[in-house]
């Protein structure tokens, strides 16, 4: 079976999913939308000798063409929620990238619509193929019953977007949602209960204070401590420093349980299983996944993706991270922001009543 691929938004991502679909056998990328005209032409650049993609200003027009099996939305987070309820009036199946959309309602939009959709609707959350997350996953029985997780994520400040769309808040759902889902997700995956408490702290300390865009300073926050309670007694943690480049490890991600704890890095090659009875550790090396063609910036996760939702397609089973998925990640996010402006804790229960 050949698919026909059409990309939404071709900026830095769009173009990293055509590299990955490069890589892979039996794709086509046969459409390109993206108005503006100089992330057209990189897209253009970036098919050249494999895909031959007609180019549109309108991803209106991309849409209403029937040769197009599967869409990739790369566009901006605020326009994610447009582009979604047009794809839902065909039936496309669709990788959306994370966040799935920028504010609750839009999120509990998107979620409904994916239910009567033909297509399948995957959200792009790659964190979970990165090798050191899988091989801790395939791990977590050796820990005993789960406690806690710690995320750190300590790196360089947001990069330049086209037209600066990720300098604001209104446009990125705020960088607890736009950066921070894809932890919050690694959290749900890990985590043996519900989220009921959120309490966060940040602040837009360092970054972009200098920066002016129709005379507005951008107002995103770049630290901050998130803590999450748990049903039943877990609790989980986010240390977020975005003026941190230069340092071993973008993240590290430790997962205790009751007898032993799990430590690894990305990027790194190595699992640290700690054995409270023994009262010592030892080093798992991190097999490479050997399906991986394309690196790309987010260590061959974003080709992995491409690789299941294919598999998904052909074999009629449900998307691995689905809007259910997408949803619950945002939340976390939406709530940590909510905690940090009120100064107060955030109960979920609550805070999805209003
Ligand atoms: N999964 C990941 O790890 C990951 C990493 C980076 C970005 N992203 C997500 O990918 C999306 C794009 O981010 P980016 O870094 O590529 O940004 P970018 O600014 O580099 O590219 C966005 C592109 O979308 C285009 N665009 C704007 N409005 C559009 C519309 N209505 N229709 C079609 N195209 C439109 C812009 O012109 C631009 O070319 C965002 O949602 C972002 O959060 C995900």
């Amino acid at each position: 079976m050949k698919l026909n691929y059409g990309i939404i938004g071709t900026g830095m991502m769009g173009c990293e999913h055509i590299r990955n679909l490069k890589k892979i056998p039996n794709v086509d990328v046969v459409a390109i939308a993206d108005p503006n005209k100089r992330s057209r032409e990189w897209a253009k650049q970036t098919c050249r000798e494999t895909f031959d993609p007609v180019l549109y200003a309108s991803y209106e027009e991309l849409l209403s063409k029937d040769n197009i099996d599967v869409v990739v939305v790369a566009s901006p987070n605020h326009t994610h929620i447009d582009v979604m309820r047009k794809i839902f009036e065909t039936d496309k199946h669709v990788l959306l990238e994370k966040p799935m959309c920028t504010n609750l309602s839009d999120g509990l939009e998107v979620l409904e619509m994916s239910k009567k959709h033909q297509g399948i609707v995957w959200i792009g959350l790659e964190y979970r193929f990165m090798a050191p997350i899988q091989s801790l996953i395939n791990h977590v029985e050796e820990i005993g019953d789960i406690k806690m997780l710690s995320i750190r994520e300590h790196r360089f400040p947001f990069l330049q977007k086209v037209e600066n769309w990720n300098r604001f808040n209104k446009n990125t759902g705020g960088t607890l949602v736009e950066k921070c889902c894809h932890f919050f997700d690694l959290m749900n995956l890990m985590m043996p209960s519900k989220p009921i408490k959120v309490y966060a702290s940040g602040d837009q300390s360092v970054n972009h204070l200098d920066e002016q865009y129709d005379g507005k300073i951008p107002d995103i926050i770049d630290n901050s401590f998130v803590l999450i309670d748990y049903e039943d007694g877990q609790r989980a943690m986010l240390d977020l420093c975005m003026f941190a480049e230069g340092g071993k490890y973008e993240q590290e991600i430790i997962l205790t349980g009751d007898r032993g704890k799990l430590e690894t890095h990305i990027p790194g090659n190595e699992l640290l299983l700690t054995n409270r009875k023994l009262n010592s550790h030892s080093t798992i090396e991190i097999k490479e996944d050997l399906r991986v063609k394309e690196v790309g910036f987010h260590h061959g996760a974003s080709y992995v993706e491409h690789l299941e939702l294919i598999e998904c397609i052909k074999t009629g089973n449900q998307p691995l991270v689905n809007c259910l998925d997408g949803l619950n990640s945002i939340i976390l996010g939406m709530a940590a922001q909510e905690s940090i402006k009120t100064g107060e804790a955030v109960n979920l229960k609550e805070f999805l009543k209003n």
